[in-house]
This record gives structure tokens, sequence and C-alpha cells, in this order.
């Protein structure tokens, strides 16, 4: 049976038993910020947050976020709660503020700077920084004060997202044991060996192993993770089951692979995608050439410089290529506070400058890079009109530009290049797939891509398309929420509706800093009864 919005709303309102869900991301679904004086909202580049919104919009309930946006403030109420999405609410975002030494340590430092080079071994070394470990501990501490406030005062299902927040599943049981807690983990998890050299790896399994049920992308990652487990914690496994049991407590290890909204493709490309299309030739010189498009955030896990040196390679293989192809590359700006991001992005502009110059003529240039951020409209009307669609991560949990790409050609056209070492790979093996560390093999994917038939294009899409399909976001939700949901205990009495804004103010005298710390008093004095 396929997997709809309806099906998951209905699997919402009765698998999870009136508990009220609360998912926790660090990245906002919607962030405000001033423009020319004004506020205004964006959606952020990445991901997670596209995958999760119609999630929460099919589900409601609230979503506790860093709040990262300068008019963030300004647009939510006194408790950081505003009404998403902006135009048309449907669920709740509840906005945290940390101060820059925080944000520093957690997100730029152990998050982005220890945590995602760890597990994408891409050889980018992780930094093992005390002061960064202690802003992250903190940080998952504040994250867990603003989630038992949520939850208070019934039932509730906590879905954690990602790397940011190893430590909250615990944090949470110990303070609050009858909430049922889930964590989904977006990104690879590695082999031990190369997990197990991090100072902190066995309070990061600890922290983890406070989930009910642990989700990641791949069964090769849950095995990972279970041997992981197994070498660094006294734990007890059921390898038929798949889980691991830690001072009495019980978690499932699962795969769920994460997709797209197949049907938002339509709505972005509206009725007057052509006129777009036509618009983005002009603007950018490139006649009616066939056009192979990147989109990613400027990140070393996804491949970028191995993408426009596998252009250089074609060019120079094939010289009969020039002038009939364009490559374009959309590489929204991310973590730029980071030295690796920054020089990143003046590495992928240099080259795009280098290949352009030995390989470009008076009225052609073969690479077009644009290093800022592109609504998703304007993202599907490129994947719309391509040939072909570019991915060659390094090492990528799922990749969702993938499935975007295909969810966008409802002609059954384009041709996907895609690397070997994504999650999308397992799914959609009808993609063209490449090694992105060989040159030539991706130079030769490109190739391909420009010179595809027809018909093979669309036998290829047909596949991929109905994969995508049927393995949409809502089955991913519906399923992980299924199965976690068994946990929720069966109310006694009717659930209390939603407590209002202002019925949950904090009593007169109580700061936001004095109700963290009294949660985290209450979670101290539940570890010392618990005897941890
Ligand atoms: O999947 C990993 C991830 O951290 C997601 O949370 C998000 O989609 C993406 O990378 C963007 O990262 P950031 O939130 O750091 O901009």
């Amino acid at each position: 049976m396929s997997w709809s919005k309806e099906r998951l709303e209905t699997v919402a309102r009765t698998r999870l038993g009136g508990a009220k869900l609360i998912v926790v991301a660090n990245r906002e679904p919607y962030i405000h910020r001033y423009r020319d004086g004004e506020v205004e909202w964006v959606r952020p580049a990445g991901g997670l947050t596209a995958a999760l919104d119609p999630v929460m919009q099919a589900c409601g309930g609230t979503w506790v976020a860093h709040g990262s946006g300068d008019a963030d403030a300004e647009a939510a109420d006194a408790h950081g709660r505003v009404g998403v999405p902006p135009d048309d609410p449907r669920y709740t975002l509840r906005r945290l503020w940390l101060d820059r030494a925080d944000e520093e340590g957690y997100y730029y430092g152990f998050s982005n700077s220890t945590l995602w080079p760890l597990c994408h071994q891409v050889y980018q070394r992780p930094v093992f920084d005390l002061s960064d470990w202690e802003a992250y501990r903190r940080v998952n501490e504040t994250f867990a004060a603003a989630v038992l406030q949520e939850a208070e005062g019934g039932p509730g299902l906590v879905f954690v997202q990602d790397y940011h927040f190893a430590l909250l599943p615990r944090l949470l049981k110990a303070a609050r044991p009858d909430l049922v807690v889930a964590q989904f983990w977006h990104i690879p998890w590695p082999n031990p060996e190369t997990f197990l050299v991090c100072p902190w790896a066995k309070e990061l399994l600890d922290g983890m192993l406070g989930n009910d049920l642990l989700g990641f992308q791949t069964q090769y990652h849950c095995n990972n993770f279970f041997e992981t487990v197994d070498r660094a914690l006294e734990c007890r496994f059921d390898r038929d089951q798949f889980t691991v049991s830690r001072s009495g407590h019980e978690t499932s290890v699962r795969p769920f692979p994460i997709s797209v909204d197949p049907g938002l493709a339509k709505e972005y490309l509206g009725d007057d995608w052509g006129r777009r299309a036509v618009a983005v030739r002009k603007k950018y010189r490139l006649a009616d050439r066939p056009l192979l498009v990147g989109v990613d955030r400027v990140d070393y896990t996804k491949g970028i410089p191995e993408r426009l040196r596998a252009v250089d390679r074609l060019l120079e293989l094939r010289p009969e290529l020039k002038e009939k192809f364009h490559f374009l590359q959309i590489g929204a700006p991310s973590r730029t506070h980071l030295p690796a991001y920054r020089d990143l992005a003046d590495e992928v502009q240099g080259l795009a400058e280098k290949v352009n110059w030995r390989h470009g003529t008076d009225r052609w240039k073969p690479v077009v890079f644009l290093n800022e951020h592109h609504t998703p409209g304007d993202v599907t009307v490129l994947y719309r009109m391509a040939t072909g669609c570019v991915v060659s991560s390094l090492h990528d949990g799922m990749n969702l530009v993938a499935k975007e790409f295909v969810a966008a050609r409802d002609d059954d056209r384009g041709v996907l290049v895609l690397s070997r070492f994504t999650g999308a790979s397992k799914e959609l093996p009808d993609a063209v797939l490449v090694n992105p560390f060989d040159a030539d093999d991706l130079a030769n994917g490109l190739h391909l891509a420009l010179t595809m038939p027809a018909e093979e294009q669309e036998r290829r899409m047909r596949r991929m398309r109905a994969q995508v399909e049927d393995n949409n976001i809502f089955r991913w939700a519906g399923t992980l929420l299924s199965e976690v949901g068994k946990r929720v205990p069966e109310p006694a009495v009717p659930a209390p509706p939603p407590a209002a804004a202002d019925e949950a103010e904090p009593p007169a005298g109580r700061t936001e800093r004095t109700e963290r710390m009294i949660a985290i008093e209450n979670y101290m004095t539940a570890m010392r009864l618990a005897g941890g």
C-alpha cells in the first residue's frame, strides 16, 4: 500500500495515542531575517529540513531548533515560539538561543569539525578539542531543558535528528522515563576503528542508547553502530531483533532510508516553469545547449572539485564537445565560519575559472558556478530543464538531491550521474553510477549523460521515479513513527489539549535560564536515584 500525506496523518492520530510529537533538530525549517529593513523568511539549504517539514505539516506538533536568523527573535513570541509555515501555520517552531561561545563550540566545533569528518571519512582530519566537547554537552542540556518544557503535562514522543544531539536521548530519558524517544542519524556511521579514536566515544554511544529506537540510512550503518557499541560498552545484544540493552533499557537499531515528498516538484514547477527556464538560459548565456547541473551546499563531502576536474578531463578527452554543453553548479554557502568550508568555496571558484580559461571560447564558458542560495522553486526548474544531474559525493548518508531530481522529471527524461558512495545509490541502480575519486570514470559518466539515447533515459527514469514515488518521505516517517509508536503507552484519560502559549509561560521571576537549571537538576536527581 502506498504512503501519502493523508496516511501519515492517520498514523500520527491513531498510533501516537495522543502523545505530543516533538521534533528536535539543530536547523530550523524557516529562518526570519532582515532584508532592507524588513523582516522576511527563507528556507535553509540542506536535505533534513526539506524532508521533515512536510512530515510536521502532516502530523502537527513542535519543532525545537536553534534560532539562527537575525530576525528570529522578533518574529517569535517571548518563549521563542512561532507558527510555521509563516504564511499558513500548521505546527509550532520553538526557537532557542545560543550564545556565540556555545554556537562556536557545539555547532562549528564538536558537531561540524569533530563528528562530521569522523563519520564521513573523507580524509578531513577531525578536531578533538575539550572545550568544544564541553560546549556540545552544555548545548545538549539546553535542548533537553527546552524539550522537557514542551513535553510538560502529557505523554510525548520526541524525535531527535542527527549528530548534533548524541547526548540528548539519555538526558531526556533520565528526566522523563515515560517519554518515548527516537533518533535518526542522517549521516553515515563509520566502522569501529574509525569512530573509537574519539576520546568521548563512550559518552556519545551511551547517550544514543537512551533512545527507544535509533534509525540510520542503511543496514550497513546499523551494523557499524552495533560493532562500535560491542567494542566500547558493556551491553547485551540481540542480533536477530537488532536490539542493544544497556542498564535495563533496550534500543532497537533499524535502517530507514530517508526520501522526499515527490508531490512538491509539481508545486514548485507550477504552470510557468518553461518561461522561468528560458529566463535562466538568457541570464547565464546558456543558449539552447544541453545542461548538466549540480546542486549542493559547498561542503567537502560533496565532491564538487572532483566534478569540475571531471568536466576538465571530459573536454580534454573529447574536444569535439567544446561549445556543446554547459555545467551549472549551484553551491549554497554553508558553515562559512569554518576555514575548511571557506577554502573549499575558493578552491571551487578557482577551478571553475581554470576550466573556463582552458577550454572556453569568446562565446562559450563551460562552467557556471553560482555560490549563492536558491529557492526550492528555482532549483526544481533547473532539475526539470537539465539533460543530467551530477551527484558526486565522496561519502553521503543518503543525498536527497538525487531523489529531488528524479521527482522533478515528469517527462521521464534526464540522466542521474550518481556517486556509488551515497546511500541513494543503493536505491537508484538505474542511475549512471560512478566513483568520484576516479576522474576518468566521472568524466565518462558525464559523457554518457550527454549522449544517452532518449529510450534508455526513459527506461531508467521510469524505474527511478517508481522507486522515489513509492519510498517517499511519508513512508520514511510513517514506518518510523509506527515502529516507535508501539512504545507510546495507551492514555488512561484523554490527552490534555496542548497548552496555549501564555498558559505555558514560566511563573513570574523564573527566567529561561532558571527553567533550564531546574530541568537539569531534576535530571541529576533522577540520575542519582538511578545510581548513575
Ligand atoms: O544531513 C546532515 C546535515 O547536517 C543536515 O542536518 C542538513 O540537512 C545539512 O547537513 C545542512 O547542514 P547545516 O544545518 O549545518 O547547514
